[in-house]
C-alpha cells in the first residue's frame, strides 16, 4: 500500500432515536437559529417536538423557513437578512441537502459580516470561520451533514456549483431515522440515487483511496440491500437507517475525492432546468456515464459491480459492464425515475450550451474521474439520454 495523508471530515456524528438529543448539543447555546425548507419539515411530526426541545433549553430561538430547493444566492441573502439582526450563536439544519447546504453558506455570511458567498464558490476568498452548525437531515442522499460542500445556484451566471471549505464542516450530524421517513416514494427514489452516485463516482475517482474506497462500497452495498425495502413500505425504519447511515458514508467518501462525471453533466443541467430534481437528472446519466467510463478503470468498476452483488471473479470485462449496466436500469426503472431529457422540456439545441457548461465550471470533477470527456464526447453522451 503507498503512503497515505487522509484529512477525514471534522464533524462529529450522532446517532439518536429521538430530536431529544438535540438537548445535549444545543445546550449552552443563548441564541438558536433553526433553518428549513419552506413547507416540508412544518407540516411534519416532528415540527413540535424540535420546538418543544428549543423552548426547554431556555434561550432565545427563531425558526427560518424559507429555504427553496437548488437554494439559489438570492434565497440565501434572504435568509441571511432576517437573521443577521437576531444574531444567533448556532444554527441547526433541519430538511434536505437543500436545506443544509443553505445553511452552510448562511452560516459563513453570519460569520464574516455578510461575505459574498459566490466569490467563495469562486475561490478568490477563502474563508476561515463559519458559525457552528448542526445538520439534522431529512432525506438521504446528499451526505451534506458531513462534508465541507454547499452546492449553490448562480441564476444570473446559470450555473449550480460547490463551496469547498473547511470552514462549513458542520459541527455535528445528527441521525435519526426516523426523521427520514415522511419521505414519499418519489423522494426516496431519487435521494438514493443521489447517494448511490456519490458511492460510484467516490470509488472510481482518481483521488480515491483505499479508506473512501471502504466507505463507498459499504454504502453501494447498504443502499442496494434497502432501498426497495424503503421504497415499498416507507415506514420500515431498519432500511431507513440503513439508507441515511449509506448517504452519510457517501458524504464522508466525496468530502475525500470530489464527485465525478455523473455531477459534472448534472449540474449544469438542473442550473439551466432546476425543475428536474438533483437525483432525477443523475439517474438520467446513471447507465451512460458507467457504458463510458468502464473500460478507462476495469479495476475500479469491478469493485463497484462486485458491490452491486456481481458475479466478477471468472467473467470477462464486457459481462461484468453489461451485467452492470443491466443492474443501473432495472434498479432506475423500478424506482420509476427511467426518463430522458427531452421528457423535461429540455431542447436539442440546449445540449451544446449544458455541454459548455460542464467543461467551463466542473472541469475539476471531469479530470477527477475515469473518462474525462471532451465537451463533444460530453455532448454525445447528453445524445444518447436526450
Ligand atoms: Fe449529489
Amino acid at each position: 500500500m503507498p503512503n497515505l495523508f487522509i484529512s477525514l471530515s471534522k464533524t462529529q456524528i450522532v446517532k439518536s432515536d429521538d430530536v431529544i438529543a438535540l438537548l445535549d448539543l444545543l445546550r449552552g447555546y443563548k441564541k438558536i437559529a433553526v433553518v428549513t425548507g419552506k413547507n416540508h419539515f412544518k407540516v411534519s411530526s416532528h415540527y413540535e417536538r424540535v420546538y418543544n426541545v428549543l423552548s426547554s433549553l431556555g434561550g432565545e430561538f427563531v425558526i427560518v423557513s424559507e429555504v427553496e430547493p437548488n437554494p439559489t444566492l438570492e434565497n440565501i441573502d434572504f435568509c441571511y437578512d432576517i437573521l443577521r439582526s437576531f444574531k444567533p450563536e448556532i444554527l441547526v439544519g433541519i430538511g434536505g441537502g437543500s436545506v443544509m447546504d443553505a445553511t452552510k453558506a448562511i452560516a459563513l455570511k453570519l460569520a464574516n459580516d455578510g461575505i459574498d458567498v459566490w466569490d467563495c464558490v469562486e475561490g478568490n476568498v477563502i474563508p476561515e470561520r463559519a458559525l457552528p452548525t448542526v445538520m439534522v437531515p431529512t432525506t438521504s442522499g446528499t451526505g451534506s451533514e458531513v462534508n465541507r460542500y454547499s452546492v449553490i445556484t448562480n441564476k444570473v451566471k446559470v450555473q449550480k456549483r460547490a463551496l469547498r471549505s473547511q470552514a462549513i464542516y458542520p459541527k455535528y450530524a445528527l441521525l435519526i431515522p426516523s426523521m427520514t421517513s415522511d419521505m414519499n416514494k418519489h423522494l426516496t427514489a431519487i435521494t438514493a440515487i443521489d447517494a448511490l452516485s456519490h458511492a460510484v463516482e467516490s470509488l472510481v475517482s482518481k483521488n480515491s483511496n483505499p479508506i473512501s474506497e471502504s466507505l463507498s462500497e459499504k454504502a453501494i452495498r447498504l443502499i442496494l440491500s434497502n432501498i426497495f425495502v424503503a421504497y415499498n413500505n416507507g415506514g420500515d425504519l431498519i432500511s431507513r437507517e440503513n439508507l441515511q447511515f449509506a448517504s452519510t458514508l457517501g458524504g464522508l467518501a466525496i468530502d475525500i475525492t470530489g464527485v465525478g462525471l455523473m455531477h459534472a453533466i448534472e449540474h449544469p443541467i438542473t442550473a439551466r432546468f432546476p425543475h428536474i430534481s438533483h437525483g432525477q437528472g443523475l439517474a438520467i446519466l446513471f447507465r451512460k456515464v458507467v457504458e463510458h467510463s468502464f473500460m478507462f478503470n476495469v479495476e475500479k468498476y469491478k469493485k463497484v459491480a462486485d458491490a452491486f452483488g456481481i458475479k466478477v471473479r471468472g467473467n470477462n470485462d464486457m459481462v461484468v459492464m453489461h451485467t452492470l449496466i443491466d443492474a443501473i436500469d432495472y434498479l432506475v426503472t423500478y424506482l420509476g425515475l427511467n426518463k430522458k431529457l427531452s421528457d423535461f422540456g429540455v431542447e436539442k439545441s440546449d445540449l451544446k450550451h449544458i455541454a459548455e457548461d460542464a467543461v467551463t465550471y466542473m472541469g475539476r470533477s471531469i479530470a477527477s474521474s475515469p473518462y474525462s470527456p471532451s465537451k463533444d464526447s460530453i455532448e454525445k453522451i447528453l445524445r444518447e439520454v436526450f
